[in-house]
């Protein structure tokens, strides 16, 4: 049985796009049920409802806290018998409520090795740092930002001429890569939450 997953975006949705292009083949143990935009004008929202899939927009600015807009959001997660979320470029900050009622079954890509350059201007952030080495980290969600458990993560060279488009250009090649294949390991049940770290099975 295919989990159902919802992907939650905010914008171009590219690796909302690799998600879906990997759910097209037929041994991929999940079915893309449900994206949830909290923009209306995102690009990859376009694109879902193009491909058939259904969509929601959900505009943070109607509802009077980050909580009520967390709860219209589950609300239609739960309509949709959602098993596993992953977010995917969705740029708002989750209530405490909302990373525990989906705990261990919500997902992130972040394009950092966590935990090092949390939050925004991540690839300025490497730069300014000075490694040799970046990457992104799938991991998951919990109520600290980019912080959960981590359960893959992949490598990109950091060449002297970078900036942060070409960086980000390379990182965004394997994070189209690493997503799908940590949300196989999720909804086959190959790696799961446990109090507080990630735990492998075969
Ligand atoms: C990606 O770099 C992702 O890691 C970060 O936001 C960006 C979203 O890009 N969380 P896209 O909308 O998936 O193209």
């Amino acid at each position: 049985m295919k989990k159902r997953v919802a992907i939650l975006i905010s914008g171009r949705g590219s690796n909302m796009r690799s998600l879906m292009a990997a759910a097209s083949a037929p041994d991929f143990p999940v079915e893309i049920a449900l994206v949830i935009s909290n923009i209306g004008s995102a690009a990859g929202i376009q694109f879902a409802a193009d491909a058939g899939i259904a969509t929601e927009i959900v505009p943070h600015k109607a509802y009077e806290s980050r909580e009520a807009f967390d709860r219209a959001v589950s609300a239609h997660l739960e309509e949709a018998k959602i098993d596993i979320v992953c977010l995917a470029g969705f740029m708002r900050i989750l209530s405490d409520w909302f990373a525990s009622r989906w705990q261990g079954r919500m997902i992130n890509i972040h394009p950092s090795l966590l935990p090092l350059f949390k939050g925004t201007h991540v690839h300025e952030q490497a730069l300014q740092a000075g490694v040799r080495v970046s990457g992104c980290t799938v991991h998951f969600v919990v109520p600290e930002l980019d912080a959960g458990p981590i359960i893959a993560q992949a490598t990109v060279p950091v060449e002297s001429d970078d900036t942060p488009e070409t960086l980000a250009t390379r990182v965004l090649v394997e994070e189209h890569k690493l997503y799908p294949a940590a949300l196989k390991l999720l909804a086959e049940g190959k790696v799961r939450l446990e109090v507080g770290r990630a735990v492998f099975s075969r």
